[in-house]
């Protein structure tokens, strides 16, 4: 068997999933045994969620890119790792080879060390789905460098937050990015973005789209030259620091309820098991597969199961750099054809995108490569999951729906391809090691509740009593923040910040946030973020954002806005709040309905109640309940009529 830690049947996974609650450290060490490592740990788990504090695997070392590369080559080293799809269908693809990714890592080291990047320092990297992003993603995990990806769709601005968050004094990046017929001008948002931060020594740029950009003497310089420096100097091998275990391996910026993007830290060895761990046993990868994950790797899902997670398994994964709908909505199915894709995970809202175009993309693609589909991001409608299933799977394909976040590292709830069975709409059990409870309001576990089939039903805020290898450990230069985010709410739990329900077999239907977090196109966007920057307008006196149900999106934003009097709100402010938001976070988190109003619904003590503006929002105008409490009930009315 290719992959000793791979469940076989249900028997099986009933089996270890009893072993890892009874016996975690027992488990994790077999999995763990089963990796490269300079040096065994020293103790398997130490934790504590009260303080909170979680450590795997101590004391242990290892490189997690011999893990990725290196451990392949004696029995694949020619075997495809990588295969790139580029954005426009009539340009030359590229597949890189186990042995030829190495080979291009090493040289990215050292020209990171010529750089004077070391063991430790940040390195931000800003680029589109092109396989450099993947070598320069490993190559700062080879030199032991934390690397901290920022999705190529962020402004300036939001480039600037990470970069001093992190203290980052090294970024990658390209000239540009394709993604379907735009072009993004990735170098002059960085170069806009470093104007504020005089701490970055080095930009190292990527020539990809041949965009014309300006160079800063002394401060940028071109991946490509640098190569050639390194090549001339013919050093070929550059050997993996060794890692401890807890040291990190990455940061990823995420939105939580309140203030600015928060930076998730993951470390090296809980990490890695981990991400292999799930990825063979969710996909039920089998030696040979092509496997394709249509996120971006500037997301946690294209880091562990774009880059890490398939690469530890000696997977042969697909990075494809534009979009499902350029140049037409059979632009996915033509790489499963072209590929011979077996495994594709994709997301809730391009599946929905690509429904509303019919089946007609689809016709005359055979599709009959796919042995396996998977979902993430978002709860998956009935009607997507029916439709992927049905005329992408053509029926015989086992379809996983995973649930889990930024701050999990790994799937945490899923069936497993073929192996458990996959419910529509439920994401199904805990994988092995993950322990679910779903609690109410005051932390008590939530109770069973009859139906009227006789079946009984648990809802509640999702949480973990137990910690996994690929959690998180803290949230960067703020561990208070880390405790109060988390571990606050419930204590002794992680809570996740989802509501859910479980089915009396066990199973689990996650139904989305029950914070001030919104879920946009399975992008996660907090609302005090997007409030804040439609504040900074000078027009605005104040405003709050909701969610409201969305075809496509699975949710859109909805603006409430108010103007200073001074100022007619009109379809001129209207530009200049989307401008603001795309300038100051990113085009993903513009609103998509703006509605001016006089005043927001209130308590006395000044609170605004969102509860009745997501009502408003969705158009559920007759259950705002009891309105009688607020400071201002008439600001009511006044909304309802102006609906948007
Ligand atoms: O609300 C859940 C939703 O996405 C959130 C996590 O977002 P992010 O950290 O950006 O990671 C997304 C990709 C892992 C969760 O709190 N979510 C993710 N997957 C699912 C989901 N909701 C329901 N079902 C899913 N399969």
């Amino acid at each position: 068997m290719a992959y000793p830690y791979q469940i076989q049947s249900k028997e099986q996974y009933d089996a270890h999933y009893r072993e890892s609650v009874e016996n975690p450290e027992g488990f994790w060490a077999e999995v763990a045994g089963h990796f490269q490592w300079h040096k065994p740990w020293e103790k398997v788990l130490d934790w504590s969620f009260e303080e909170p504090r979680i450590e795997w695997f101590r004391g242990g070392r290892l490189n997690i890119t011999e893990n990725c590369l290196d451990r392949h080559l004696e029995q694949q080293g020619d075997r495809p790792a990588i295969i790139w799809e580029p954005n426009d269908p009539g340009s030359e693809g590229l597949t890189l080879s186990y042995r030829q990714l190495l080979d291009k890592v090493m040289q990215l080291c050292h020209v990171l060390r010529r750089n004077g990047v070391q063991k430790g320092d940040r390195v931000c990297i800003y680029m589109g789905m092109v396989p450099e992003l993947a070598i320069a993603t490993l190559a700062c995990a080879r030199i032991g460098a934390i690397h901290s990806i920022v999705f190529g769709g962020f402004s300036a601005r939001s480039i600037t937050d990470r970069l001093e968050d992190a203290q980052a004094a090294f970024v990658i990046t390209a000239d540009g990015a394709h993604r379907g017929n735009k072009a993004i001008p990735l170098k002059s948002v960085i170069d806009e973005a470093l104007e504020q931060c005089a701490f970055v020594k080095k930009v190292i740029v990527l020539r990809h789209t041949g965009t014309a950009i300006s160079m800063k003497e002394g401060r940028d310089c071109y991946w490509d030259e640098e190569v050639k420096q390194v090549a001339a100097a013919g050093k070929p091998f550059f050997p993996a620091e060794s890692m401890d275990a807890e040291d990190p391996l990455f940061i990823l910026y995420t939105s939580g309820s309140t203030g600015k993007p928060k930076g998730v830290v993951h470390t090296c060895g809980g990490y890695m098991v981990y991400a292999s761990y799930s990825f063979v046993n969710v996909f039920q990868y089998q030696p040979g597969d092509v496997y394709f994950c249509t996120a971006d790797i500037g997301w946690i899902t294209g880091h562990s199961y774009i880059v890490y997670g398939p690469l530890l398994a000696g997977a042969t994964t697909l990075i494809f750099e534009g979009i499902p709908t350029w140049p037409d909505a059979g632009r996915f199915w033509d790489i499963v054809d072209k590929h011979r894709v077996n495994i594709l995970y994709t997301a809730p809202t391009a599946i929905r995108s690509l429904m509303s175009f019919g089946t007609e993309p689809i016709e005359g693609h055979d599709l009959s490569s796919l042995k396996v589909l998977g979902s993430v991001g978002e709860p998956i409608n009935e009607e997507a999951w029916q439709w992927f299933h049905e005329h992408i799977g053509k029926g015989r394909c086992p379809l996983v729906d995973t649930w889990w976040q930024t701050e999990n590292g790994g799937i945490l709830i899923s069936n497993l391809a073929g192996v458990t069975p996959a419910i529509p709409t439920f994401a199904t059990l805990p994988l092995p090691g993950i322990q679910p409870v779903l609690v109410d309001e005051k932390g008590a576990p939530a109770q069973p509740v009859k139906q009227e089939d006789g079946s009984s039903i648990t809802s509640g805020n999702l949480c973990i009593r137990f910690p996994w290898p690929g959690m998180f450990r803290t949230t960067y230069g703020d561990h208070e923040r880390f405790r109060q985010n988390y571990f606050a709410a419930y204590p002794g739990l992680y809570f996740s910040g989802d509501g859910c329900y479980r089915d009396d077999k066990g199973n689990y239907r996650i139904t989305g946030r029950v914070d001030d977090v919104l879920n946009v196109s399975g992008h996660r966007i907090g609302t005090a973020e997007v409030e804040n920057a439609i504040n900074s307008d000078p027009s605005v006196i104040e405003s709050a954002i909701v969610g409201y149900p969305h075809d496509i999106k699975g949710q859109g934003v909805y603006a409430f806005v108010v103007c200073d009097p001074e100022h007619t709100p009109g379809e001129e402010a209207r530009k200049a709040i989307l401008q603001t938001v795309t300038h100051l976070i990113g085009a993903i988190a513009k609103p998509d309905k703006i509605q001016f109003v006089s005043g927001l619904p209130k308590t006395r003590s000044g609170k605004i109640m969102r509860r009745i503006l997501r009502k408003i929002a969705e158009g559920a105008l007759d259950s705002l309940g009891d309105t009688s409490t607020l400071l201002d009930p008439g600001v009511v009315e006044e909304i309802k009529a102006g609906r948007v």
